[in-house]
Parts: C-alpha cells; sequence; structure tokens
C-alpha cells in the first residue's frame, strides 16, 4: 500500500516537474530530477556514464556504469538481480531519501536501502566511475558518502576501488561474474581478497578455489602478471577499520 501510493506520487509529481535541473548538472541527480531509460548521467570529465542498457542477446533492462568512449564495457550493474521489464522507469529518490529505481508497474525495482536518512540527497557520478550519495545539508563535507557504488562491486575493480573488508559494518567487497554475457546476475565466479597469515587475492569457482595470486609481498602480490605495477601502486591497509586491497595511478 505504502509502496504504491509513494510511486504513484511520484510518477504524477514527475509529470508535471520541469528538468532543467538535470541539464545543469548531468551529473547528479537531486530528490527534484530523476533520470528515465535513453537519459544519462555523464561524469564531469566525460570519463563515465550511467543509464539503462541491455545486455548483448537480451531485451532485459537495467541500470548500469559504463565507459563513455566504449559503451559495451559496463563496469556497474545496479539492478543485476532484478531486470527492468517496463520501460516506465525511473531513476530518483524516495521519500526516504534512498536513490531507487521506480517502474510505474511494478514499484521500487531496486533501492539504495541507506539506513541513514539525508536531509538533502544528492546523487553523483564521480569520474571515478563511483556513483555516490551524499548529504549536501551545509555543514556536511563532500567526503563523507552515505552510500556509494564501489561498495557493491560487479565483475570490474576500477582504480580506486577497495576489495575486502568494511569492518565499522561487516562489509565484504568482492567482484563477482556476471552470470552469462547475456545476464549480469552473480555468476559462479568470485574474486576476493583472502587474509590466510599472508593476504592474496584468489578467484573461486561457487566455493572451490581457482586460482590465486602469490602472497603480499609489501609492495605487491606475488606471481601476478595482471596487475601492471610499474603503472598502478597497490595498496593493502590492514587497520582495526578495514582490511582492504586497491590501486591507484602513481602521482
Ligand atoms: C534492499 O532491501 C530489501 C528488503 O530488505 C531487499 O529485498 C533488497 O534485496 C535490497 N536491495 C538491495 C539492492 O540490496
Ligand atoms: C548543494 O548545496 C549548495 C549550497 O546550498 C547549492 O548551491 C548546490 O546547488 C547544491 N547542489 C545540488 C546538486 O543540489
Ligand atoms: C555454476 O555452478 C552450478 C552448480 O555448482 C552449475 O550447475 C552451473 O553449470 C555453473 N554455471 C556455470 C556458468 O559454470
Ligand atoms: C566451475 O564449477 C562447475 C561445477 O560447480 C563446473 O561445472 C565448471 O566447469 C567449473 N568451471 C571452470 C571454468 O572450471
Amino acid at each position: 500500500m505504502e509502496i504504491n501510493l509513494l510511486h504513484i506520487y511520484i510518477f504524477s509529481s514527475l509529470i508535471f516537474l520541469l528538468r532543467m535541473e538535470l541539464s545543469l548538472a548531468a551529473d547528479t541527480i537531486t530528490p527534484e530530477t530523476f533520470i528515465r531509460d535513453g537519459e544519462k548521467l555523464v561524469s564531469s570529465s566525460q570519463r563515465f556514464e550511467l543509464g539503462f542498457f541491455s545486455p548483448r542477446n537480451s531485451k532485459n533492462r537495467y541500470l548500469g556504469v559504463w565507459y563513455k568512449k566504449i559503451p559495451d564495457t559496463v563496469v556497474w550493474v545496479a539492478n543485476r538481480n532484478s531486470p527492468i521489464f517496463n520501460p516506465n522507469t525511473a531513476l530518483t529518490f524516495s521519500n526516504n531519501g534512498n536513490l531507487v529505481l521506480l517502474s510505474q508497474r511494478n514499484g521500487i525495482i531496486w533501492s539504495s536501502n541507506m539506513s541513514r536518512k539525508a536531509e538533502n540527497p544528492i546523487a553523483q557520478l564521480l569520474d571515478t566511475g563511483n556513483l555516490v550519495i551524499r548529504d549536501n545539508s551545509s555543514g556536511h563535507t563532500t567526503e563523507s558518502y552515505l552510500w556509494q557504488s564501489f561498495d557493491y562491486p560487479t565483475d570490474s575493480l576500477l582504480e580506486g576501488m577497495k576489495l575486502g573488508w568494511d569492518l565499522k559494518n561487516g562489509l565484504e567487497r568482492y567482484l563477482s561474474s556476471w552470470e552469462s554475457t547475456d545476464d549480469p546476475s552473480p555468476g559462479n565466479f568470485t574474486f576476493r581478497l583472502v587474509i590466510q597469515v599472508i593476504p592474496k587475492l584468489c578467484a573461486y569457482n561457487g566455493s572451490v578455489e581457482y586460482t590465486c595470486t602469490g602472497p603480499w609481498n609489501g609492495v605487491a602480490f606475488g606471481a601476478a602478471p595482471t596487475y601492471t605495477s610499474f603503472l598502478y601502486e597497490q595498496v593493502l591497509v590492514q587497520s582495526k577499520d578495514e582490511i582492504s586491497f586497491w590501486y591507484e595511478s602513481y602521482n
């Protein structure tokens, strides 16, 4: 009942909204704006786009982030478990301050599910490919995110994105393969930071270890040819708040 009322409310307001703000700040969604299928957010340096897409041979629609120059390279999928079947779907803020995919027929298809409520939430697609939600009320620093897509990786580890544990929230961030090229729902393969005496990175097929790097040697993981250490600095942090691995460019 609540969801129905909410989505009737939002859809009837959408019809009357002028969407001027979107053209002024095309990397941002506020409670007054939304994007529909066919519309996009573009990060400030035009590196990443967020919008609706269908995988190769599928008609299902998903909300995702991809490189603007290589749109086939989808690096993040929001609703990977709940495809959109109804073209009348928008990405917007719900009354409780969550970013939601709202379908006219099916109500809320996907939600950022934040526990904390923001007074003035805004969602922004950053040039790193990270979709972040922060509170734009005065007194809130831009760096403290209420939610970020980097905490919910799909199958791509972008620069600056962390693998491992956020110990404050008990959240493990790991990659999981698409089920198939036509279906972004989680497949059998995962890629995780493993802490057994000395950390290493491992790929699993279901619960079976598939392949691992050598252990962390203080600078890099041993025998990990996929990490081009001359291009990127590899970082491993073990503190009371997190056990994380990420990579970033030198400079
Ligand atoms: C959000 O929470 C609902 C209810 O707990 C759950 O069914 C849904 O899967 C969650 N969505 C995401 C994207 O985590
Ligand atoms: C964020 O807040 C500032 C100051 O109130 C305002 O100027 C700016 O337009 C807001 N940004 C968005 C995207 O609403
Ligand atoms: C995933 O694993 C299940 C059972 O463990 C298996 O039946 C299925 O074929 C696997 N899928 C792929 C794409 O390998
Ligand atoms: C992964 O495991 C499944 C069984 O669970 C197996 O059928 C499949 O061949 C395995 N995939 C690879 C690439 O080893």
